[in-house]
C-alpha cells in the first residue's frame, strides 16, 4: 500500500495549505487499497487484554459506549446494524498498520500518535463530533458517508457517554470508498456514517496540551536538577506570632528556588522521553533465551533487525531516545542510529561496528528490537 497522491500536491504544498488549517479529500490516494484487516481479526484483536478497543451503539438519540476487552459473546449480542468497533494502537499489533504508518513520514514522527482502525455495518457511526488532533481518515472496505463542518458551535449532547455534537450543521458531504483518504484539521467537526460493511484506518497526531508539558516537564526536572545548600537562619529574632511563616523565610526559599534553571539541551532531553515514553498498556516481551552478543552480532548482519513494533525511537542533535531512555552515542554511531530511528531496521549486510552491536544486544535483550 502506498500513499499515491496528495491531490496533486507535493508534501511542501500540502503542509503549507492544509496541514492544521483546512479539510482536503484525495480520492484514490491509495490505488488498490482496501485494508490491512478483516472484521473477525479486527474484532480479535479488540479481545486483547493489552488492546484499546470501544465499542459504539447508536439506538436513536442514545448512545452507548463500552470499552473492551471484548470477548466472542459481546460481538454476537450485537445487533445488524447501527454500531463501531475502533481499535487503538493496530500498528502496535500489525507490521502492515506500522507500514501505513511510514506513509505519513512527511508529518515528523514525534508528531504521529497511532493507527485506529474502525469496523462497522451499515448505519454504524460514533456521531457528529470534532477531534482536537489532526487525522487522515483513510478508507478500507466499504463505503462510508463523511459530513463535514468549519461551524464555531461545539457545544455536546448533554450526558452522552461520548463526545457528540449537539448542533452538527454540516457544510460539505462526499461518500469514500476503498483507497480514499480524507484529511482533517483539529476541530473540524466531522461525521462519519457507514453506507455498508466499512472499514476506516485513522492515522491520528498528537498534540500535548499546554498544561500537559508543563506538568511532565516539571515532573522530568525534578530528577535532573540539583540545588546546593539547606534552609538556614543564624540570624533568627523572634516574631510576635509564632505560627506566622516569616516575610525573611518567604525571601530565602525565593532565592534557593530561583536557582532552578533550564535550557533548551534540557527541553529537547524532556522532549525525547517524554515522546518516547511507551503508553502503560504497552509491555515489551524479551526474547526467552537471548541469543549470546556474537551470535546476536552475526545474526544481524545476516539478516538485519527492526525496532519492535511498540518501540518508538526519536532523535535531537546527537541524543537518541529509545522508549523513554537517551542515549548518548557516539560520533561513531550517529549514521547507524539515525538510519534505525527513520526507517526502523537496519537492513541486512549493514556493518555494525562493536559500540552499535552492544547497544543493539541489549535493545534486543529488552525486547526493543528483533532480529528480521
Ligand atoms: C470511525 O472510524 O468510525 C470514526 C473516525 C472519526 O470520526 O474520527
Ligand atoms: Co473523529
Amino acid at each position: 500500500m502506498r500513499l499515491s497522491s496528495l491531490g496533486g500536491l507535493t508534501a511542501e504544498q500540502f503542509l503549507r495549505d492544509y496541514w492544521q488549517k483546512k479539510p482536503l479529500l484525495v480520492r484514490n490516494a491509495f490505488p488498490g487499497f482496501d485494508g490491512l484487516l478483516s472484521p473477525d481479526e479486527l474484532a480479535g484483536l479488540a479481545c486483547l487484554e493489552e488492546a484499546e478497543a470501544r465499542l459504539v451503539q447508536n439506538k436513536g438519540d442514545k448512545w452507548l459506549l463500552r470499552r473492551g476487552p471484548f470477548s466472542e459473546e459481546d460481538f454476537q449480542r450485537l445487533p445488524q446494524t447501527r454500531w463501531t468497533l475502533l481499535v487503538q494502537g493496530v500498528n502496535l499489533f500489525l507490521r502492515e498498520g506500522a507500514q501505513l504508518l511510514d506513509q505519513f513520514n512527511f508529518i515528523p514522527r514525534a508528531r504521529l500518535d497511532d493507527l485506529m482502525v474502525s469496523y462497522a455495518p451499515r448505519g454504524g457511526s460514533v456521531g457528529p463530533h470534532f477531534d482536537p488532533y489532526d487525522v487522515f481518515l483513510i478508507q478500507g472496505m466499504g463505503h462510508r458517508r463523511w459530513q463535514i463542518s468549519t461551524q464555531g458551535d461545539q457545544s455536546l449532547l448533554p450526558g452522552a457517554p461520548l463526545r457528540i455534537l449537539q448542533n452538527f450543521q454540516p457544510e460539505q458531504e462526499w461518500i469514500t470508498g476503498p483507497g480514499d483518504l480524507l484529511y482533517l484539521p483539529p476541530q473540524c467537526a466531522h461525521y462519519g456514517l457507514a453506507q455498508d460493511h466499512c472499514m476506516t484506518y485513522s492515522v491520528g497526531f498528537q498534540a500535548p496540551y499546554a498544561q500537559e508539558l508543563a506538568t511532565q516537564f516539571l515532573v522530568h526536572l525534578q530528577d535532573e536538577i540539583r540545588l546546593d545548600g539547606i534552609y538556614h537562619d543564624p540570624g533568627l529574632k523572634t516574631q510576635a506570632h509564632p505560627a506566622q511563616i516569616s516575610t525573611a523565610m518567604v525571601r530565602q526559599v525565593s532565592r534557593i528556588l530561583s536557582q532552578i534553571r533550564w535550557d533548551q539541551d534540557q527541553v529537547a532531553r524532556f522532549l525525547g522521553k517524554y515522546l518516547t515514553e511507551p503508553k502503560n498498556s504497552v509491555f515489551f516481551d524479551p526474547p526467552a533465551r537471548p541469543l549470546s552478543l556474537a551470535k546476536f552480532a552475526q545474526r544481524a548482519k545476516e539478516t538485519g533487525i527492526q525496532l519492535d513494533l511498540k518501540s518508538l525511537m526519536l532523535f535531537h542533535s546527537d541524543t537518541f531516545y529509545l522508549n523513554g531512555e537517551s542515549i548518548d552515542a557516539s560520533q561513531a554511531c550517529n549514521s547507524l542510529l539515525t538510519r534505525l530511528a527513520d526507517r526502523r531496521e537496519l537492513p541486512p549486510g549493514t556493518e555494525l561496528g562493536s559500540e552499535v552491536e552492544n547497544l543493539l544486544h541489549q535493545w534486543y535483550c529488552a525486547g526493543y528490537i528483533v532480529l528480521e
